[in-house]
């Protein structure tokens, strides 16, 4: 599949997504919007790839935003459907059974750090801004951004970033666990390539059991939580990829999960 505002490669399991429109800082207009989705839906069905990277073009944003020039030409019907369909994308990449890490190489603001947001990991250049900047627009975040950050950071936090709409350092941003790691902008990739590796030779049952059952799981009350957990570690271990990482153990060799 091809894509005018995306750039998308895969290799070694490692599905990279860029997102390319520099000259905008890589706004999403309705078209990225459009594309990311048939983006992902493509690498959800695809076997071969086994941990997804999001990340923006050039050495100045991750993704700046929502396009502000489409938001200023909606009806208010049209707003609504347009915040609809971008709660949809951020709700399937979180709800993805594969690992999405979101290399924040510059601006996250926005509709760009709700992506971020959506993301199950985040890895940060140093030179990067996370923020929710709408309210000086006379909006408000409307990709989800309110809901995953009071989760992420609770309401005292979450109420200052999105009120003062000021962008906070990607140090900060750490503080905050908004982001799992800072590293040199020239070390991104290699940081970002060191997180998915171990990720891409995992057994897919766990990762998919892991990732229900944190994100799922810390939705609901306790007890159904853990009951998830019981049902999805029941399923890990009716995997051949179990015999085989228990059976390397106790060998003392590395285990080669196949997937089964
Ligand atoms: N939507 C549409 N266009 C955007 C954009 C967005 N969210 N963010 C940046 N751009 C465009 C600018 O309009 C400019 O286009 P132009 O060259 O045709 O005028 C281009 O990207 C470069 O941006 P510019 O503002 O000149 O860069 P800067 O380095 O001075 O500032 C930012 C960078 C990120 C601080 C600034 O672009 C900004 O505040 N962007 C909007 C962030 C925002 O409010 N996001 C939430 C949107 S809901």
């Amino acid at each position: 599949m091809s894509f005018e505002n995306l750039a998308v490669v895969t290799r070694g399991g490692i599905h990279t997504i860029t997102v390319k429109r520099p000259a905008k800082l890589n706004a999403l207009n309705g078209q990225t919007l459009q594309e990311l989705y048939a983006a992902i839906i493509d690498a959800s069905g695809d076997d071969k790839v086994r941990v997804i990277v999001l990340t923006g073009a050039g050495d100045k944003a991750f993704v700046a935003g929502a396009d502000i020039g489409e938001i200023q030409q909606q009806s208010p019907t049209e707003a609504r459907s347009f915040s609809a369909f971008g709660q949809n994308l951020m709700s399937m990449i979180q709800g993805l059974d594969k690992p999405v890490i979101a290399a924040i190489n510059g601006f996250a603001l926005g509709g760009g750090m709700e992506l971020a947001l959506a993301c199950h990991l985040r890895i940060a250049s140093d030179n990067a801004r996370l923020g929710l900047p709408e309210i000086k627009l006379g909006i408000m975040p409307g990709f989800g951004g309110t809901q995953r950050l009071v989760r992420l950071v609770g309401s005292t936090r979450a109420l200052e970033l999105c009120l003062s709409g000021e962008p906070i350092t990607a140090e900060r941003a750490e503080q905050l666990g908004l982001v799992n790691r800072v590293v040199a902008p020239d070390q991104l990739e290699q940081a970002v390539k060191d997180m998915a590796k171990p990720l891409v030779k995992a057994a897919p049952e766990a990762v998919r059991g892991i990732l229900q059952a944190v994100l799922q799981g810390g939705e609901i009350n306790l007890e159904a939580g853990l009951s998830l957990e019981t049902a999805r570690f029941a399923l890990c271990c009716a995997t051949e990829d179990m015999q085989e990482g228990t059976s390397a153990f106790l060998e003392k060799r590395s285990p080669k999960f196949k997937g089964r």
